[in-house]
């Protein structure tokens, strides 16, 4: 894999700038390799591919990473590798009304750098900013090509059939919940009774609702799922938990970090915000426990899932893995068709099998917009995942794409990170 170097470069070719964005995933690393792979493939159309050190944060103090200087090895790598390589970051652009500073400053360090192409690896918020620059960009005279490459172990980003970075999250849960809940019911009989497991999704339940898929039958657990679309009710809860005990000697929770009471509080609010004003949550595992040996006095473990579950690419689905290259690779190719202000999004064409394709939606229909799980995927007692939900999980955690291992661990990857020289006089405080 090589570039071209700056001074082959043909005049008039644009360069292209990659931005990630938000809470990382196992699998971003994928999509930044999809749209390194397609810009290199396109170089004759594309001029330098930079991308932000710390995302947008990089963007707005001109801290661009030049790519062409990475290793071959390194770029192959990122596909197999978790986290950000580039660096992301929570950094929430305002309403072009209220900082348009902040997008005038972006404009003129895409024009120091004669970027025309813009590929965004984020989640609903990084969708908005997309767009908003998209149309700044046009406003100020700079016409800019702006692609969102969607992104978020959340699945809550809507029009796509699933987000990057939740297959992975939800094979790690199933798979943590069915070899925990063996753990459980090794030791039912004389210790442990009762196992909560706490896994990611602020407001949406998709990643609890995975570890439903570690049940194949009835009574296998988990044995309740709390989600975030169903407003907790203490007495149901117990009373369910009592029951499980009695009838199967233990029980399995899998609890949303998003889980909360009828009135909207989160049951595990942790008191700080961040750049975006979203609640950090966090704790409402050992919390349910808590509640569990308090009112029905079983002896209990917790586990909070929290930075492992979206990191871990040692089992990572490699439907996810796919699917992560794929849009990345697709967002510049829909840029080279003219596509602007688009998601590259993920279409179902079967369920089984999982057929699949990708395709360009308008970021305006994108951006902010939550998908939550329909209630039809949530059995009526509130507290399991029905059939249909099981058909539309299944398939985005099938097959296992392992990294290489050197020395018992996986070989993962770390960028050189070279800088692009700075062109701009001024600085940005951020
Ligand atoms: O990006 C989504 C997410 O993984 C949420 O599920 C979680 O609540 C949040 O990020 C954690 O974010 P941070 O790492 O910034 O605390």
């Amino acid at each position: 894999m090589s570039y071209p170097s700056e001074n082959m470069q043909k005049p008039g070719k644009k360069n292209a700038l990659y931005a990630q964005s938000g809470g990382v995933t196992a699998v971003i690393n994928a999509s930044a390799a999809g749209v390194i792979d397609a810009c290199r493939r396109h170089r004759s159309r594309i001029g330098k591919l930079y991308a932000g050190r710390d995302g947008i944060v990089g963007a707005l103090t001109e801290d661009l990473i030049d790519i062409s200087k990475e290793n071959p090895a390194t770029l192959r790598g990122l596909r197999h590798t978790p986290a950000g390589a580039f660096g992301s970051a929570r950094f929430k652009l305002k309403g072009i009304e209220q900082n348009r500073a902040e997008y005038e400053r972006l404009i003129e360090v895409f024009r120091a750098h004669d970027i025309g192409y813009f590929f965004y690896n984020g989640g609903g918020d990084s969708m908005d900013t997309a767009l908003k620059l998209s149309q700044i960009g046009s406003e100020l005279g700079y016409p800019l090509v702006c692609v969102g490459v969607p992104k978020t172990v959340d699945n809550d980003l809507p029009l796509t059939d699933c987000c990057p970075g939740f297959g992975s999250v939800a094979k790690y849960v199933a798979v943590s919940t069915r070899e925990a809940a063996l753990d459980v019911a090794s030791m039912a009989r004389t210790s442990t009774k009762v196992f909560v497991l706490e896994v990611m999704g602020r407001h949406a339940g998709w990643i609890a609702a995975a570890g439903g898929l570690a049940g194949r039958k009835a009574g296998e657990p988990p044995h309740v799922i709390l989600f975030p679309e169903i407003a907790f009710d203490q007495a149901h809860f117990l009373a369910r938990v009592q029951q499980c005990v009695t009838d199967y000697g233990y029980c399995v929770i899998v609890v949303s970090e998003g889980t909360h009471d009828a009135d909207g509080r989160f049951l595990a609010d942790a008191g700080t915000r961040d750049a975006f004003g979203h609640t950090q949550l966090g704790g409402v595992g050992p919390l349910i426990a808590n509640m569990v040996r308090e009112h029905l006095g079983y002896k209990y473990h917790w586990a909070v899932a929290d930075y492992l579950q979206r990191a871990a690419r040692h089992i990572a689905s490699k439907t996810d893995v796919a699917q992560a290259y794929a849009v990345g690779k697709a967002a510049v190719e829909f840029a080279l068709a003219g596509e602007n202000a688009v998601m590259a999004a993920i279409v179902r064409k079967s369920s089984r099998p999982y057929r699949w394709a990708v395709k360009a939606v308008p970021l305006a229909q994108v951006a902010n917009v939550e998908r939550k799980m329909p209630r039809d995927y949530i059995t009526p007692d509130g507290f399991g995942i029905t059939a249909a939900c099981r058909r539309y999980l299944a398939p985005l955690i099938a097959g296992e794409d392992y990294p290489p291992y050197r020395d018992g661990l996986p070989d993962y990857v770390r960028i050189k990170g070279a800088r692009v020289r700075r062109k701009l006089a001024t600085g940005w405080k951020l």
